[in-house]
């Protein structure tokens, strides 16, 4: 008898970022072309399987003809919020609905899923393979870079590189006028992004959330350039740093509490203790919507090639990583319990400090 031809599903979880259509893509290329099978790409996230009717598109190899390795975002929409298993119900109250989740997969008569996710997405969408039996294979993606076991997660590259462009375009104004530029970027609780752009765009301070930062250090620094007779200053924090009072965060009207705003303070401390004229910026989601970077590209088609591989050689609940210039595959149920954050005694880390760059202790 024909071996029936596998149909598997790729959804995009949680905040989107650069290189995930090329890694939508890299799945549909290899499920297609090189094993013969249908591929539905699942709208919006565990969304799409919840809802009724189904939301879902079938991914044929015309989608991909040109611009969509180009493409930030995602062609298939994303969510970062409503858990299935404790999902928002209008009426202000919690529910498990991860049975619509699963009943909506069975009902597409799915073999396997691909999930491109963060460490959040990993853990329910492995949560809901279990419960549903599905056969299912993780590519990390967030531009925090804090996703365990694997080297550099998709989209990180690309972040890093628009931070360290908009530390390019800052220097500059910051000398015509003598100021001290505060960049703030995202990352959450790891400092990936401040750290490799910082020292890549040439930065005097890079306070990150693993190092908890003496403001006075901080003024040490300025002053003692300001004395070198330099006129300016480059500052890149982490949206997460802590100051005495703790991280800066938002309750948004959602009820999700959200990073931003540290720099702000950050530049007040400094020009109150050290007279300089600053300014600041918040880099926001300019970090995560623009084009793919060519690291991004060749990361998600190496990653979205071996997720179908290994739904091919009867894997599951695994997640695919880049260790020692290879794709490996590792356990999700370990990978869900960890965070890769900043190794403070780490390569970059002392880099930093070599180049004599304060990073706030
Ligand atoms: O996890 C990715 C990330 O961009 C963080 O760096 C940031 O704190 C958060 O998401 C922002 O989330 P939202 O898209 O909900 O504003």
């Amino acid at each position: 008898m024909a071996k029936k031809k596998k149909h598997i599903a790729v959804l995009t979880s949680g905040g989107d970022c650069a290189g995930l259509n090329a890694a939508i893509r890299a799945v549909a290329h290899r499920a297609i072309e090189g094993y013969g099978w249908k591929v539905i790409g699942i709208v919006e996230g565990t969304r799409g399987l919840m809802e009724r009717p189904l939301r879902y598109e079938e991914l044929t190899l015309r989608i991909f003809t040109g611009a969509v390795l180009r493409m930030g975002g995602t062609i298939l929409g994303t969510v970062n919020k409503g858990n299935p298993f404790a999902f928002p119900m209008p009426d202000g109250t919690v529910k498990d609905r991860s049975d619509d989740f699963v009943d909506g997969f069975k009902q597409l008569g799915l073999d396997a899923l691909i999930g491109i996710g963060g460490d959040g997405s990993m853990k329910i969408l492995g949560r809901l393979a279990e419960k549903g039996g599905i056969q299912f294979i993780g590519i990390p993606k967030t531009i925090d870079n804090d996703v365990a076991f694997t080297e550099f997660s998709v989209g990180f590259s690309t972040a890093m590189s628009v931070a360290v462009g908009a530390l390019d375009c800052l220097q500059p104004t910051a000398a015509s006028h003598g100021r001290v530029m505060i960049l703030e970027v995202m990352g959450r609780d790891a400092g990936h992004i401040a750290l490799n752009a910082g020292i890549a765009g040439g930065a005097d301070v890079i306070l990150i959330p693993e190092i908890p930062y003496n403001v006075d250090r901080v003024c040490d620094k300025i002053r003692r350039l300001q004395k070198s007779g330099r006129n300016h200053a480059l500052v890149v924090c982490s949206e997460a740093i802590q100051f005495a009072g703790g991280k800066v965060s938002q309750t948004h009207v959602d009820g999700e509490v959200r990073y931003g705003g540290v720099g702000h303070i950050l530049g007040e401390q400094i020009a109150r203790e050290t007279g300089a004229e600053t300014r600041v910026t918040v880099l926001g989601h300019v970090q995560r919507g623009g084009s793919p970077n060519g690291r991004d590209r060749l990361l998600a088609s190496a990653f979205g090639v071996a997720a179908v591989d290994l739904i091919a050689a009867g894997k599951t609940q695994r997640m695919v990583a880049w260790q020692h210039r290879d794709v490996v595959d590792v356990p999700l149920d370990e990978v869900v319990t960890r965070c890769s954050t900043v190794d403070v005694n780490g390569a970059l880390v002392r880099t930093a400090r070599g180049l004599g760059i304060c990073v706030g202790d």
